[in-house]
């Protein structure tokens, strides 16, 4: 397994720096682009473990795509001219794949099957198997259809009013794939709003979509054409540098070109509620994601509560939140955020010991954390779990620990975050 290392002892973080692309919004640029007619030109692509398993799906379901750096080229065949799979598809450790392509398979004219790695296989997948039934889906899989791998006879379907248990954008996702082919109307209902990414990339690929602020209507559809498409940088990957520079005295960065959507940026929301210094400059629009350059400075934060609608909105930010939570002044206390426990690890236990391993007061809740702040942490030993947010969010900790923090396995960052560990070197100097 690997260790990968981090120098503690707060050193500032200084410069500037471009994440790589949206991870959430270059999966749907590869399956919107597949399903188009024609080309689609996809810039800023993130290419990382878990996009490559939907590229490589798209692939065995007949599509030709090209990928040079950060650009890709999409060959869309149309809604029904996707190919029966010769073989399994691999999610990997990719829900977003896993969970968007089970919508997607649910509704093709052939069979399919669908698997993932140790991790992806223990996660919940009746949340969208349940729905997808509803609508008339043929979907078999371990433990009653709640695990993958998952074997999807395609079938015709029809459109529901499905209303969310919980907040997924993959669920909807899932749903709103599905009912590009089912028969009428599919509405999602949506008790919180989640990320919309498919809604934004659809409409401007054409297709038209209904939304109001509780629910999105979709019609089974005509072909609409392959677009240009521009992915702004990750604003999940940035949240790792905006709490590194606000824990850190004496740093200032900027981080460039990031989606900026109103659901997402909870994040940002809570860290300057922490007082946290963070102002987003050079607002603008790209492929209908707002996009903006982030300006962050060392602030000294204070605890705060953290729970109800946010949650969502920084569903992916947690764990790193938790970290700045570590060296606020008082008692931050995360709930409502049960979610984390079905992430790519329990992320709520993981993050619970692996911080304590460097000193933190941390207390795991049944639905999220109470953690106490304190001046700094102590460098040591810790473990990814197999997860690229904990071992991020760790690395960002270890920034602030006395002496060196040392994280086994966190390679893993690549699943998201190619080169995390080289951009924090350079921009600790
Ligand atoms: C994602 C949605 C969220 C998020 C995940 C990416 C997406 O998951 O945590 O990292 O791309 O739609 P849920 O839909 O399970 O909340």
């Amino acid at each position: 397994m690997s260790q990968e290392t981090i120098k503690g002892d707060s050193i500032p973080l200084r410069g500037e720096f471009t994440p790589p692309g949206d991870k959430s919004i270059s999966h749907r640029a590869v399956i919107i682009g597949s399903l188009a007619k024609g080309m689609t030109t996809v810039n800023g692509f993130l290419s990382c473990g878990d996009t490559l398993s939907t590229v490589n799906a798209m692939r065995l379901l007949g599509v030709p795509i090209e990928i040079q750096g950060n650009n890709v080229e999409i060959k869309g065949k149309g809604l029904i001219e996707l190919n029966e799979p010769e073989d399994t598809i691999d999610a990997e450790n990719s829900g977003t794949t896993a969970r968007l392509l089970t919508g997607l398979l649910s509704a093709q004219k052939f069979f399919s099957t669908i698997t993932g790695d140790k991790y992806l296989r223990v996660r919940p997948m009746e949340r969208v198997v349940k729905p997808l039934t509803l609508m008339g889906a043929r979907i078999w899989g371990r433990d009653g259809g709640k695990r993958l791998p998952l074997a999807i006879q395609g079938t015709k379907l029809s459109g529901i009013r499905y209303e969310l248990p919980a907040p997924s954008a993959q669920v909807k996702s899932a749903l709103l794939l599905a009912g590009l082919y089912a028969q009428g109307e599919t509405e999602v209902i949506e008790p919180t709003p989640t990320r919309d990414h498919t809604e934004r990339m659809l409409t401007h690929c054409g297709v038209h979509i209904e939304r109001n602020s509780a629910s999105v209507k979709i019609r089974s559809g005509e072909d609409f054409k392959g677009a240009e498409i521009s992915v702004p940088a990750d604003i999940s990957s940035a949240a790792f540098f905006i709490v590194a520079a606000l824990i850190n005295p004496g740093s200032e960065i900027l981080i460039k070109n990031v989606g900026i959507n109103p659901d997402r940026i909870g994040a940002i929301e809570i860290l300057r509620k922490m007082d946290g210094f963070i102002e987003i400059i050079n607002k603008r629009d790209e492929s209908g994601e707002p996009v903006g350059d982030i300006l962050v400075r060392a602030s000294t934060l204070k605890a705060t509560e953290i729970k109800g609608d946010i949650i969502p909105k920084a569903i992916d930010e947690l764990p790193v939140i938790a970290v700045a939570a570590c060296f606020a002044e008082g008692e931050t206390i995360i709930t409502d955020a049960k979610e984390l426990r079905v992430k790519e690890t329990d992320r709520i236990k993981a993050m619970t010991t692996e911080l304590k391993k460097l000193g933190a007061e941390v207390e795991e809740l049944d639905d999220g954390m109470a953690i106490r702040g304190k001046e700094d942490l102590i460098g040591g030993e810790c473990s990814s779990w197999g997860d690229h947010r904990v071992a991020m969010a760790l690395a960002v900790a270890g920034t602030r620990a006395k002496g060196t923090t040392v994280i086994e396995g966190g390679d893993c960052v690549s699943v998201s975050f190619p080169g995390f560990f080289d951009v924090m070197r350079r921009l600790r100097g």
